[in-house]
């Protein structure tokens, strides 16, 4: 259980300063509510972003922040760096309170990073098991080949993690633009996979998250808050 989590008899015992035996009476009688769910187990763990209402009055409803950035290269995915700007340099202070960031994106790589403060809402996107899809632009120094599409298809081993990557999706644009689909984030993934056929990689940029596309209207180092839709839809299946 994280810090930011707790029980949910425990929580409205100390809300309510009863005791947790008078907390099982109330949801014996389908009192309570967890995310518009009548709750039962008095041992449901929740979190500071579950809605917990006791009949009809709000005992928690905080209200989570979602931003989208359009990170610039030469901007650290970092709380605090003494060399490099951060992540965090470029929001308005106002929104920084117990944000972090969704997917890092390397020093030289630009394009959509997401930050928020509900973590359950981070794992949904970051968790292995999720496989959410991570699309990037990559400018290439050396001219691509069909090879490419299929070693990226079949993986590649990564000796230092002991792991294989995931089937990605390349897809060639132009003789030196590719579009990369990647279902998870090894450390430097995309550099590493295009040095197996030494060729540098020149520009890399990440244009989505699942099904949320960075807003074009962003110019780099601009951000703005996701909407409901944005949010809830960004790791729905639509069948593409
Ligand atoms: N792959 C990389 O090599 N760098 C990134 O920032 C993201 C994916």
């Amino acid at each position: 259980m994280s810090l930011s989590q707790c029980r949910l008899d425990r929580f409205i015992s100390q809300n309510l300063n009863i005791s947790r035996r008078a907390v099982r009476l109330m949801l014996a009688k389908k009192r309570v509510r967890v995310d518009g769910l009548i709750a039962s187990e008095i041992g449901q763990i929740i979190d500071k972003f579950s809605v917990i209402i006791l009949d009809n009055a709000i005992l928690q409803a905080n209200i989570p922040t979602y931003i989208m950035l359009n990170k610039p290269t030469g901007v650290i995915s970092a709380t605090i760096d003494d060399k490099h700007k951060t992540v965090f340099d470029l929001l308005n202070t106002a929104q920084i309170e117990g944000l972090h960031i969704v997917g890092r994106l390397d020093l030289n790589t630009s394009g959509l990073v997401l930050l928020t403060d509900n973590s359950r809402w981070s794992q949904s996107l970051t968790l292995p098991g999720k496989k959410v899809a991570k699309r990037y632009i990559v400018t290439l120094e050396n001219k691509l080949t069909d090879q490419y599409i299929t070693a990226f298809e079949q993986g590649m081993y990564f000796e230092f993690e002991d792991i294989t990557t995931l089937p990605a999706k390349l897809e060639i644009i132009s003789d030196h633009v590719a579009q990369v689909t990647l279902v998870e984030g090894r450390y430097h993934q995309i550099k590493r996979m295009f040095g197996r056929f030494r060729n540098p990689v020149v520009k890399l940029h990440r244009s989505s998250i699942g099904n949320l596309h960075l807003d074009e209207n962003l110019n780099p180092g601009e951000s703005r808050v996701l909407t409901a839709d944005e949010v809830n839809n960004i790791s729905k299946n639509t069948g593409n």
